[in-house]
């Protein structure tokens, strides 16, 4: 797999890269990364890279030019998908991680600071456009790492022993359960008995008991979300209620995209 990171701050990646199995797997040859600085492909003698938002606001907003030139010289595979992290992306999840892992021979990530980048550049250069969470950082950099180590876990020969990934958090539905090690009392407080008996069968029941505990007391959701799966029609029908609200707002405000695509076909490269 390769990765490429688009970033005004290469050096956040360099120690990263080198350590832990994400090192070992670059040492091994299972994953390759090139971090490409935008300051590079700045604009003029200061190598700018930012300018004002039209419409006014505060803060600065990433320039169109630098982001597609860095865009077009990382993109080299043709099952490439180009990642844009902002808060207002769809949500980073562990389904999307094994997609990504699944279709992509390479991600490049677009990593935004200030106000945001230029929405051309995420409308028409774009493939994807990505969250890690309902928080807003000061960069898409650890956004970036976060899609990165998920999604390179997942990369056969990466994570030493694949079962383990099989039986984690989110794979199975429900939180993982509990793990304790040595010493069997610490403080006071002791590992529960029953993963001490070296009964396998009454163990297994306590996992499962553990981690049910666990989701309905942390993320109550992940349950509704795996058993009240609304069912495919109401997806068609949401799908269909979207497209004609679309329509109707695109009739009352129509946007910059529809009436530049009257002359100007399309600006993605191939
Ligand atoms: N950049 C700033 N906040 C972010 C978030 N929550 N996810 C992805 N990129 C971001």
């Amino acid at each position: 797999m390769q990765f490429d990171v688009i970033t005004l701050f290469p050096a956040f990646f360099e120690t990263a890269l080198q350590v832990g199995l994400i090192g070992k797997a670059v040492e091994a040859g299972l994953l390759r990364f090139r971090v490409h600085d935008l300051r590079q492909f700045g604009i003029g003698p200061h190598r700018q890279v930012d300018d004002v938002a039209y419409g006014g606001g505060a803060g600065m907003v990433l320039r169109p030019e630098p982001l597609v030139a860095a865009i077009e010289q990382a993109r080299t595979e043709a099952r490439s998908r180009v990642v844009v992290l902002s808060p207002q992306g769809r949500l980073w999840t562990q389904a999307l991680a094994r997609q990504y892992a699944r279709e992509c021979d390479q991600i490049v990530l677009v990593c935004g600071r200030y106000e945001g980048i230029d929405e051309r550049v995420t409308t028409y250069w774009a493939d994807d456009e990505v969250s890690i969470g309902d928080y807003v950082l000061m960069g898409g950099e650890v956004a970036a790492w976060v899609v990165i180590e998920s999604v390179a876990r997942l990369v056969p020969g990466v994570v030493g022993n694949p079962e383990s990934l099989a039986l984690e958090s989110f794979e199975t539905g429900l939180l993982d359960y509990p793990q304790y090690t040595r010493p069997a009392v610490f403080r006071g407080y002791a590992v529960p008995a029953v993963l001490r008996s070296g009964h396998h069968e009454s163990i297994e029941r306590w996992r499962r008991l553990q981690a049910l505990r666990k989701t309905l007391r942390n993320r109550p959701d992940l349950i509704l979300a795996a058993r009240w799966a609304p069912p495919p029609v109401w997806w068609a029908w949401m799908a269909e209620w979207v497209g004609w609200v679309e329509r109707a707002l695109e009739k009352m405000y129509p946007s910059p995209r529809s009436q530049e695509a009257e002359d100007a076909p399309d600006h993605r490269p191939d």
